[in-house]
């Protein structure tokens, strides 16, 4: 069967497109609703500043070496580790690392989509606006809304349908090709993304209490720090930068060879982490005005922000805004993930891209008609893929890309001097064991 996979033979429109369908991939829940709390939760600028080592030196290194990769093997993640390990003459059991990397991606999209299910369910409730609700009936709201309600907008055959929809809708995008799909999108949602995220953020700093804001997200505080801070900053790291799934070397497969990773790579980890930082703006100073709790996750998101909107001037009209915009971040993080099965199964014989799209998305609905409103199940996905799973596969490929790819393998990608010394050090030397060093002592630190 080897060798009868041969490479990609399809590309990216433009090096733009590239970048833009990456950022979209890159860009999404976990900026401006993971990072925000995670961030303070452990240890606000503490935390940050942790998290920006991680994605400056491990980061940004496993982010070159996936596109590298990708682009040198011109397959998906599994096939891609295969051929280059078979290449280097070395085992073909090392597309284990390519295995755990799409099974994650696999089990981050089963609760992305549900995620996203519930942001159509929020932004159509939006335009009716919010005014009025107290935390208490906005509670209400969304264990209803999520599938537990009896009115025929919040139940749970709602819910159902709207999965149904978000899944055809990945299904049209991604079977529709790399380019004509995929990078279609994100070109055109995420512009509209930047410029929404700009004009919610202006209104929250404007109307809310940035003050307490800036405090909450930025104030160092070091008596919350430890190995689990480490391990929170890296598996933020990871999440936010569609790494260690093996994601971005299927995204490299359809790099032409003109464009220039490191740069690339550069530009695309700079506006993540932009996006990161100033995403808690548009959510904590008019929850902080409300008099509300900077509580998590799901509750943050779906009960505290319909009380703040509804309880300041304008809110109605950004309501629709702030969760469009969430929507539209995670429809293009969503298409990525799915990209990653639906590749590799193309590489089968026989196999249409639409026809693999269909299937990866019926096995979805299987599995989100099975949960869709099981909150347990989103929590230990949650710690399953952040707290384990990524920063697992992350140590694999850059293990692999560090020590079982010789130097020269990659050059062709990474060219030769000061960038490929700097790169080569790191991923051989720092990232696979500070990896390792987190992951055994945080996962130990945050059992306990
Ligand atoms: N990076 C996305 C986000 O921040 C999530 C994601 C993880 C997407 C892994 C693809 C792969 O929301």
């Amino acid at each position: 069967m080897a060798g009868e996979i041969g490479r990609k033979t399809e590309h990216w429109g433009s090096r733009f497109g590239f970048i833009m369908a990456s950022v979209g991939s890159a860009v999404g829940l976990g900026n401006f609703w993971r990072f925000p709390y995670t961030a303070g939760e452990n240890g606000g600028g503490a935390f940050i500043l942790f998290y920006i080592i991680c994605v400056l030196l491990i980061g940004m290194p496993l982010l070159m070496a996936e596109y590298a990769m990708g682009r040198k093997s011109g397959m998906s993640a599994i096939e891609g580790i295969q051929s280059l390990a078979r290449a280097e003459s070395r085992s073909q059991n090392w597309g284990i690392a390519g295995w755990v990397g799409s099974l994650t991606s696999f089990f981050i999209l089963s609760f992305y989509m549900v995620i996203s299910t519930w942001l159509m369910a929020f932004l159509i409730q939006s335009f009716g606006g919010f005014e009025g609700m107290d935390a208490s009936s906005s509670g209400q709201n969304f264990v209803d809304t999520i599938g537990q309600g009896e009115h025929p907008m919040r139940s749970r055959w709602y819910m159902l349908g709207l999965l149904a929809l978000f899944l055809i809708a990945n299904i049209i995008v991604v079977g529709r090709g790399v380019k004509g799909g995929i990078e279609k999108v994100a070109t055109v949602l995420m512009p509209a993304f930047f410029i929404m995220l700009l004009v919610v953020v202006g209104f929250s700093i404007a109307n809310g209490d940035t003050a307490k804001a800036v405090s909450f997200i930025f104030e160092p505080k070091w008596e919350d720090v430890g190995f689990k801070t480490f391990l929170a900053a890296l598996g933020q790291a990871f999440f936010s930068l569609s790494i260690g799934v093996g994601l971005m070397i299927t995204y490299g497969a359809y790099l032409e060879p003109d464009t220039n990773i490191p740069r690339s790579s550069g530009l695309i980890v700079a506006s993540d982490t932009l996006v990161a930082l100033i995403a808690g703006f548009a959510i904590f100073p008019i929850v902080f005005s409300a008099g509300l709790d900077p509580s998590s996750g799901p509750s943050l998101f779906f009960i505290s922000m319909p009380v703040a909107f509804g309880s300041i001037p304008g809110g109605a009209i950004m309501a629709p805004v702030f969760f469009g915009l969430a929507l539209f971040a995670a429809f293009t993080s969503s298409i990525s993930l799915m990209e990653v099965a639906v590749s590799w199964l193309e590489e089968r014989q026989g196999v249409t891209r639409l026809g693999a799209s269909i299937g990866v998305g019926y096995v979805l609905f299987m599995i989100g008609a099975a949960y869709v409103f099981s909150l347990d199940y989103l929590d230990f996905m949650d710690f399953m893929t952040e707290g384990l799973l990524l920063p697992l596969g992350g140590l694999l490929a850059s293990y692999f890309a560090g020590w079982v790819l010789s130097r020269e393998m990659l050059t062709s990608e990474l060219g030769e001097g000061t960038i490929m010394n700097a790169w080569r050090f790191l991923i051989r030397w720092f990232v696979p064991p500070f990896i390792f060093l987190i992951l055994v002592f945080g996962f130990m630190d945050k059992i306990q």
